[in-house]
């Protein structure tokens, strides 16, 4: 019998896989399917201070290997991701992570700790990372607003913190980022965040796919998946080993799982994938890691994490 049982910031996961932060994790409705699915964890949608309806439609559109989104993180505002905490609990046992993202830093504060009161809430996850906010850019890729960003929530957030970061390109830009993250007490950082400003095409209608940004938006799915293990794996070799990595990115099948698993990641989520085939993806994509590992003489994800080999 395979084990793919592990651990985020010592809170114990029945399985490798759970949902990103991001389709399908918005109302109370979406979130009790998630508690009532195999995903291991309950990961809310990103919370700003106020709710937002994001930005105009059409904003997220299925493509071949993958989706582009410009949502522009609607969602309820962060006291209904608090006030669902509860409810939640009295249908699972399972973890409840909610994410932030504020527009300033002085929302991240507020917001930050008050969900470190609710005691039902397990884990928080800062997104300083979404490319679809506009006149917001990424602050992930501007290393001085990181550096004070983490300065001042570490003051604040008295739940495991992680980071959802943006995808990096050049090793001094990892480097830069791990370099900041190691100073501060940050549980797990999620790898990564859609592919920013990419543009999808029409060619027949010669016509962009979506509506925000004259069409530009977040690539995910299989298009990203090399990005993201690139970032898992090189994260996991900077970062402290107490910080934890989870990867996300192009997660479609048992094996795509499996490459993570080999860069390192403690766990994986699902976005695209999620989007696509609803709750039932988790179930899915258990059984098929599980097989691929048998299949391979490995019983527990101990037996295979970071163990990528070079040439
Ligand atoms: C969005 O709501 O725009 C997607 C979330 C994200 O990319 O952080």
């Amino acid at each position: 019998m395979v084990n793919l049982k592990t651990s985020i910031a010592g809170i114990p996961l029945e399985s490798y896989f759970f949902n990103a932060s991001g389709p399908k994790c918005m109302t109370l409705e979406e979130l009790l399917a998630l508690a009532a699915s195999n995903s291991a964890v309950v990961m809310s949608k990103s919370s700003t201070f106020e709710p937002r309806e994001g930005n105009p439609e059409p904003r997220y559109c299925n493509l071949e290997f993958g989706s582009i989104n410009s949502m522009g993180l609607p969602n309820l505002g962060y006291k209904k991701y608090a006030e669902f905490a509860p409810l939640l609990k009295v249908q699972t046992t399972k973890p409840y992570f909610v994410s932030v993202s504020g527009l300033k830093l002085a929302e991240n504060m507020e917001m930050l700790k008050y969900l470190s009161e609710i005691k039902d809430i397990d884990a928080l996850e800062l997104n300083l990372s979404c490319p679809n906010v506009i006149g917001k850019p990424q602050i992930c890729y501007d290393f001085d607003q990181t550096r004070e960003v983490l300065r001042e929530i570490e003051k604040v957030a008295k739940k495991p913190l992680g980071l959802k970061l943006p995808p990096y390109f050049d090793f001094v830009h990892f480097e830069e980022a791990a370099s900041i993250i190691n100073k501060h007490n940050i549980a797990f950082v999620t790898c990564i965040n859609s592919v920013g400003n990419a543009l999808f095409i029409d060619p027949e209608k010669e016509v962009v796919v979506i509506k925000p940004k004259g069409g530009f938006g977040g690539l995910g799915g299989a298009y990203i998946k090399p990005i993201a293990l690139a970032n898992v794996r090189k994260f996991r070799e900077l970062l402290r080993k107490e910080i934890q990595v989870i990867g996300v990115g192009g997660v479609d099948t048992g094996v795509d799982a499996f490459e993570f698993l080999l860069c390192g990641a403690d766990a994986v989520q699902v976005g695209t994938t999620f989007q696509k085939e609803g709750v039932k993806c988790f179930a899915r994509l258990e059984t098929e890691l599980k097989a691929y590992m048998f299949q391979k003489g490995y019983d527990d994800i101990s037996d295979v994490k970071g163990k990528l080999k070079t040439l």
